[in-house]
């Protein structure tokens, strides 16, 4: 087929046949590379990278729980490496699983994307040592068989707008002094992390229904 265009001497032809050679070579590097799931999780990366925002919210190595220990040491050397570094109470333990085999999928080595830095990616007692720490300064849940009040408007707001992004904290976690800020910070969190925003009516729905059931006490 080459040798029928250069034949013809047609230059558009073999310009033409010199583009989809290099798009099916791409094809089949992105293929042999990981499959789909693994060229999309490269371009998540890639579109992180050149955006320049982090997908999450700030946080300093002497912020997060028990600092001088290991699991700490290992979560500001691997975790900040693409994005600020993440909080432990970002996820329930249960889901810490799950994220964690998500960025050791983004740390292996395939899937760097073109031009970036070196990534160090843990060992495998040490991807233990992380899950370990992170599960254990993991985000409270909610563990009920229902939330309270299960329903009542409060709830189900609650129950959707505070589990898109972790899975539903304890109303308990805290007073109902401290919730109203912590609602704050979690309106910030979405801004940050490029999540829908909340109206001022949603806010105060969720406010009023966690002071209701936080946690007896003062500050
Ligand atoms: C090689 C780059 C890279 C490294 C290293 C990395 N991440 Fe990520 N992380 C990403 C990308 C890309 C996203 C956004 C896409 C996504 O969420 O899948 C992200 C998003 C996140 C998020 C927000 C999304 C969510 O599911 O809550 C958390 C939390 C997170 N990473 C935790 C960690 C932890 C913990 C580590 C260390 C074990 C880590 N990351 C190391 C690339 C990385
Ligand atoms: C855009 C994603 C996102 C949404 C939506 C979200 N959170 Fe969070 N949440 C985070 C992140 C990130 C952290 C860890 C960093 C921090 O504490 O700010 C966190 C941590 C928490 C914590 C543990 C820290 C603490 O102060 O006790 C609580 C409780 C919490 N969220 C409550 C809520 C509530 C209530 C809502 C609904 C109003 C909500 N979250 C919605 C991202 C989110």
């Amino acid at each position: 087929m080459v040798r029928w265009c250069v034949k013809t001497g047609d230059e558009s032809s073999v310009r033409y046949i010199v583009i989809w050679g290099w798009f099916w070579l791409a094809m089949i590097a992105a293929t042999v590379g990981g499959g789909i799931g693994l060229a999309t999780d490269a371009a998540a990366q890639g579109g992180m990278m050149q955006q320049g925002r982090a997908p999450l919210p700030e946080l300093l190595p002497e912020q997060l729980p028990d600092p001088k220990t290991e699991g700490a040491g290992l979560t500001v050397r691997y975790c900040a490496q693409c994005h600020n570094l993440p909080s432990p109470v970002t996820h329930s333990a249960e889901e810490w699983r799950e994220v964690m085999s998500r960025m050791d999928r983004y740390m292996s080595g395939h899937m760097r994307p073109h031009g970036m830095m070196r990534i160090h990616r843990p060992t495998a007692e040490e991807q233990e040592a992380l899950l370990q720490y992170l599960q254990r300064n993991a985000l409270r849940t909610f563990s009920g068989p229902s939330l309270p009040d299960a329903g009542s408007p409060g709830a189900e707001r609650y129950k959707t707008v505070c589990g898109r992004c972790h899975a539903v904290p304890d109303p308990t976690l805290h007073t109902a002094g401290e919730w109203p800020s912590v609602v704050e910070r979690m309106r910030r969190n979405m801004k940050v992390m490029g999540k829908p925003a909340i109206m001022d009516a949603e806010r105060a729905e969720i406010s009023d229904y966690l002071k209701r059931h936080a946690r007896q006490g003062t500050e």
